[in-house]
């Protein structure tokens, strides 16, 4: 991870294939409830987002396809820029829709997220409930979801279906966790480990799998499993760098609130580690940081901790792995953007 090999970009690399993305989810979530449809297409009018999740989807799409059509062995000494890595037509363009529906489901759940958390700012402007109502963003989310699933049923792939189900099940899952987490569920880094799988790794890992799939690998196949495990161990890295940022950014640059964590009572990694260290931060984590200078005095000893360091290495790990399991499949131009997008999460300050 700490130095990437040569290879393309991986924003570049499928940048054209998700092009017309916006367009296309503006298309799918028309209904002649004007406020739905502003609503609900709202963060697909900007032009602030990173695509982060279709850009895996596709990437990992091509570098699976790179197994398939070379017939060359891992290990092969062809240059990786002469592996052929691209899908079937057919196959890419439900590879795209399923970019897209990921896509879809992940701002679907930002809506809803904004409403639970009272968060007032999302990609740099006005969150959905800010900008319209409560009421509004509720059924905004629950309708990007309804046609997300219209096309995933479109996809005619039962696995596929299936996989995508389970991502929805975790997401929802993740927000129940966080929403009855017990005073000891809080303190316990295991429990925060299973939590930021549930609401941000398993979207992705779900989607890396089923692209595999639609890519006509088999469930156990080994192309499908390192699929799987990338995006499991990229989405927990982002998400562990997430948690990370929300202490060192400021709300300007993050393009939504700072500090949000401790405000909405949630400890994250960070916090954890300081607490190995400052033991007395445990009854501050288990009052939800409630009581008054509980904020400051916890920035305070994660400071003086080597919790952010901490912090910061457990997500180098994970990227790591994510980038070791990518050598089941063969060298080729997509599996080398895939190996710069692990480096990209754990260097971003974004
Ligand atoms: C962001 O976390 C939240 C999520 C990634 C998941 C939210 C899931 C739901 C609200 C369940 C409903 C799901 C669907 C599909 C409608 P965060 O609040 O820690 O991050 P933030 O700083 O970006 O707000
Ligand atoms: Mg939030
Ligand atoms: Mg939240």
């Amino acid at each position: 991870v700490n130095s990437p090999p040569s290879g393309p970009d991986p924003f570049d690399y499928v940048g054209d294939d998700l092009l017309s993305l916006a367009d296309q989810v503006r298309e799918v979530v028309d209904t002649d409830h004007p406020v739905l449809k502003m609503a609900a297409s709202h963060f697909f009018s900007l032009k602030s987002g990173k695509k982060f999740r279709p850009t895996i989807v596709m990437l990992i799409s091509r570098a699976a396809a790179a197994a398939a059509n070379s017939g060359a062995d891992v290990g092969d000494s062809v240059s990786y820029k002469d592996v052929d890595d691209m899908p079937s037509a057919d196959v890419y363009d439900k590879q795209r829709r399923l970019g897209q529906i990921t896509e879809m489901i992940h701002t679907a759940s930002l809506i809803h997220d904004d409403v639970l958390d009272d968060a007032e700012t999302r990609r740099g402007g006005d969150s959905v409930h800010k900008l319209y109502s409560n009421k509004v963003a509720v059924l905004a989310g629950d309708f990007l979801l309804a046609r997300a699933s219209v096309l995933l049923a479109q996809l005619g792939n039962v696995e596929v279906v299936e996989t995508m189900a389970n991502a929805l099940d975790s997401l929802v899952t993740g927000e129940v966790m966080q929403a009855k987490a017990e005073p000891d569920d809080l303190t316990t880094f295991d429990w925060y480990m299973k939590k930021t799988y549930m609401k941000t790794a398993s979207l992705i890992a779900c989607s890396t799998r089923s692209a595999a799939l639609l890519g006509g690998f088999a469930s156990t196949s080994e192309e499908t499993v390192a699929a799987e495990k990338y995006g499991y161990h990229l989405g927990l890295a982002f998400q562990i760098v997430d948690d990370l940022l929300d202490f060192t950014q400021s709300a300007d640059l993050l393009g939504k609130p700072a500090c949000s964590d401790l405000n909405n009572g949630q400890a994250t990694a960070p916090i954890l580690f300081a607490a190995e260290e400052y033991p007395e931060l445990n009854a501050m984590i288990r009052r939800k940081f409630k009581q008054p200078g509980d904020v400051d005095r916890a920035r305070k000893l994660l400071e003086r901790s080597k919790g952010l360091e901490r912090t910061k290495s457990l997500a180098r790990w994970h990227a790591q792995q994510a980038v070791e399991w990518l050598s089941v499949l063969p060298d080729s131009p997509a599996r080398r953007a895939l190996v710069k997008l692990g480096n990209r999460v754990i260097v971003r300050t974004s």
